[in-house]
Parts: C-alpha cells; sequence; structure tokens
C-alpha cells in the first residue's frame, strides 16, 4: 500500500468535494485551520474506542445523533441544550432497560457538509449549485450565495469550537444531574395517554435513584453522577477541512482528526479507492461507515481491512440504512460477510437514511413507523445470525419540529409545514426521539 500522509487522498479518487473558484483562498483559509486549536483531544478518541469496543461486546450501547445539517442560522445555546438534553433522556431510558452504559455521541460540533444526489438545482428556470451545507456555501437560491466560500470553513470551526465548549460545560456542569434527566422523561410519559405505557421504566429509574440515596450515593457524594461524557461526531465529507484539523499526537505519535472524536464516511463516498477511504485509513479516530442498499459486502470488508488492518476492536462501526423495505434483502448477506471474515465491528442502525419520503405538499419527510419498523428488522436479523445491535443513529433536534410523521403526538402530512425547519433532511423531534428510544430499549430486551 502507498505511503499515507494527511495529504494522500488527494491522489485517489474524490467524490462530493466542492470547486472553488478561487484556490487561493481556499489554501489561506486551509492555512488558518492547520494553525487554530484542535476541537478534540487525542486521549478522548481513544476513550470512545474504548467504549465502542464494550458496545460492540455488547457491554454498552451507542446512541448517536443530532441534525442532519447544522446551521449557521439555526445556531444558539437553546438549540444545543436541548438537543444535549434529549440524548441523556434517551440514554437514561435506554440504561435502565438495557443495564448497560449509554455511549452519547452527538452529531453536532462540526457536522456541516453534505452530499447531496445533484450538484445543481433548478427553481424557476434557473439554475445554481446544490446547497452543500452551510460550511460551503449559503442556503440561499442566489448565483453569488451559492458560490462555495472558504471563508465559511473558519466560520464552521469558530461554531463548532463554541458548540463544543457549551457541551462540555453541560456535560460537567450539573446539567446532566440523572435525577433532573430522569424527570423530564416522567414529563413526557406523562403528558399523553400514549405515552403511559411507558411509565414503569421511568418509575424504575426513580426506584433506583431513591435505593441509591438511602444509601448514601447521590450527587452530593458521587460527583460522577452529576456529570457525563459526551463526544461529538459528523460526517468527515469536506477532506480539505478535515485534513487541516488533523494532527499528531505527541504523547503517542499517532495521527488523529481533531475536528471531532468520530468520524464517518457516507454512503456515496466509501469505495474501494475513494479519497475518503484513504483518509480515513491514517486517522486513529473510531471510524465510521454508512451501508446502503448499493454496498456490496465483499467491497466492504476490503475497505475495513485497508482502515483496520489489525482489527483492532471499536475502530469501525458499520452504519446501515436500507430502510424498512430493503433491509431484509441487504442485511443479512452483509452480516454474514462480516462475520465469515472475523471483523470485529459495532453494527448501529440508521433508520433515517432509508426511509425518506415525499410529503403530499412536497416536502422530504419520514414516517415515524417506518423507522420503528426498520429497527425492529435490524434487532432480528442481527440477532438470528448471532451478533447485536449496537447502537442507533438518529437525525434528531430537541426542538418540536414538525418534520417527520407520526409518534404519540401524531404528527400529519398537514402539519409539517408549521414547523419545518431544518436545513438538509428531516428530523425526530425531542418526543418522537425520545419515543423511538422506549420503543428500542423494550424491544432489545424483549
Ligand atoms: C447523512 O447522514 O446525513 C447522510 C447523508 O447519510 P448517508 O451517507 O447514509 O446517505
Ligand atoms: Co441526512
Amino acid at each position: 500500500m502507498s505511503k499515507w500522509s494527511k495529504d494522500s487522498w488527494k491522489n485517489f479518487k474524490i467524490k462530493h468535494i466542492p470547486q472553488y473558484n478561487d484556490p487561493d483562498q481556499l489554501e489561506k483559509a486551509l492555512k488558518k485551520l492547520e494553525g487554530f486549536p484542535p476541537l478534540v483531544f487525542a486521549g478522548e478518541c481513544r476513550n470512545l474506542k474504548e467504549d465502542l469496543a464494550k458496545a460492540s461486546k455488547g457491554d454498552a450501547f451507542l446512541v448517536q445523533g443530532g441534525d442532519c445539517a447544522e446551521s449557521f442560522k439555526e445556531f444558539n445555546a437553546n438549540n444545543i441544550r436541548d438537543t444535549f438534553r434529549v440524548i441523556l433522556q434517551m440514554s437514561a431510558v435506554i440504561t435502565a432497560k438495557l443495564k448497560v452504559p449509554v455511549i452519547k455521541l452527538g452529531r453536532i460540533a462540526g457536522q456541516f457538509a453534505k452530499p447531496r444526489s445533484s450538484d445543481l438545482e433548478t427553481k424557476d428556470g434557473k439554475t445554481l449549485n446544490s446547497y452543500y451545507g452551510d460550511s460551503i456555501n449559503s442556503i440561499e437560491f442566489s448565483e453569488e450565495k451559492r458560490e462555495p466560500n472558504p471563508a465559511r470553513l473558519l466560520r464552521a470551526y469558530s461554531q463548532s469550537a463554541s458548540t463544543l465548549n457549551l457541551l462540555r460545560s453541560f456535560a460537567q456542569g450539573g446539567f446532566a444531574n440523572l435525577r433532573k434527566v430522569n424527570s423530564w422523561n416522567m414529563g413526557f410519559v406523562k403528558a399523553s395517554k400514549e405515552g403511559k405505557k411507558y411509565e414503569k421504566i421511568a418509575a424504575k429509574i426513580n426506584e433506583y435513584l431513591d435505593f441509591m440515596d438511602a444509601v448514601g450515593v447521590n450527587t452530593s457524594t458521587v460527583i460522577d453522577l452529576n456529570t457525563v461524557e459526551f463526544f461529538t461526531s459528523h460526517e468527515g465529507l469536506h477532506l480539505p477541512y478535515e485534513s487541516a484539523l488533523t494532527r499528531v499526537d505527541s504523547l503517542t505519535n499517532e495521527v488523529y482528526c481533531t475536528s471531532a472524536h468520530f468520524i464517518w464516511i457516507g454512503d456515496r463516498t466509501r469505495f474501494i479507492d475513494s479519497a475518503h477511504v484513504e483518509f480515513c485509513r491514517g486517522i486513529s479516530n473510531p471510524i465510521g461507515i454508512k451501508c446502503g442498499p448499493s454496498l456490496d459486502p465483499d467491497e466492504l470488508v476490503k475497505i475495513i481491512e485497508t482502515i483496520n488492518p489489525t482489527n483492532e476492536a471499536g475502530k469501525i462501526s458499520l452504519i446501515f440504512r436500507y430502510g424498512e423495505e430493503n433491509i431484509d434483502q441487504h442485511l443479512p448477506g452483509l452480516v454474514e460477510a462480516i462475520t465469515k471474515n472475523n471483523k470485529n465491528v459495532l453494527w448501529i442502525s440508521d433508520p433515517m437514511h432509508g426511509n425518506t419520503v415525499k410529503s403530499s405538499s412536497g416536502l422530504k419527510t419520514r414516517d415515524f413507523n417506518s423507522l420503528l419498523n426498520e429497527t425492529s428488522k435490524a434487532i432480528k436479523i442481527l440477532k438470528e445470525k448471532g451478533c447485536h445491535l449496537g447502537g442507533i443513529h438518529l437525525e434528531m433536534t430537541g426542538q418540536n419540529v414538525t418534520e417527520c410523521t407520526g409518534g404519540i403526538y401524531k404528527v400529519s402530512d398537514d402539519d409539517l409545514n408549521s414547523r419545518y425547519h431544518t436545513h438538509c433532511d428531516p428530523r425526530l423531534n425531542a418526543n418522537q426521539a425520545l419515543e423511538l428510544s422506549f420503543n428500542i430499549a423494550e424491544e432489545l430486551q424483549g
């Protein structure tokens, strides 16, 4: 294999990286990024990898979630807090049911660049660049705003740094107090008739907390009950940005991409000889690989051997996203190929990206029941093959948006227009994300 460097991806087949009008401006922006401090530390990435290795053995479970695309416009403290909060709520529910720790991994603090099915978009007879995500161009439909602008990379870095700073404060500063988290869950359960069926789980958490209080274990005696570890992730799509933030860890001499703890390769960029696979081959972060219907399992085995030649546990997570209609056809073969070749992987279900439909009003949406069906099939198929579901990957927000239909609050097609705020794919709102977690936890246990 040729020698890896943080720029060796340039000699491979590149897809979904924008063309800039002014390459000098891009170089200048990248030089600045190279001088900026890392956003995450190598030791944190190693901790996450160890946690993921535990999840692959069934001793932990992963919740990975956040916006499809973060935006400059929706950047504020409340949005960050509410996404963090719902991930904590989901984690409490899953831990209570499965009796294993939940790894909390946000699609946040760097999830800006998007691969698009078409490079161009036509509206009212005018054709412009598609919107590629806020770190590249603007969602506004004008020729100037749709031009890739390198200054946006610096703004994305800065937003990621502030987001991470707030997340670290929330994680360490008392916001993660389990008693409070569970009182929010009780609120969800009590607010609707349908939610009552989850009452037992939420009540059980209170029972545990009461018991611990009684034996003198509480937030004033054990600091850990007030704090959590929270990790960040995004699709490592924009390789110029990712490689500018790639550094050698002075403790171990290993190379880490310091833009996030966990980087994944999207469904459109995971193929042999892809620049994205080449880049990920050299970094020591844990890596996700999206697996959609077009994936050839034998090709994936080769990609895994390229990225993880030592078969290190926790290094590779397979985030499969087939859709409820396609999962029966594809997942069994993938699991067989991985098992036959003895590859260590963590199995993560992304029930979002294979279940996108158009609503009657033309908006992209997803039906809550399709997501439930896909995760439920995933759990069964993996079990039948002697493996297990180790995590979920969701596009979700802590806000009360109306972007996906269904759930106990019955978001309908007609409701979609009222609070449809996403910059890219539709997200679950806080209640839908929590409801899905209750269901997955019950199903995994059952
Ligand atoms: C995404 O996660 O937003 C995405 C584009 O997914 P995929 O690569 O699986 O299509
Ligand atoms: Co998406």
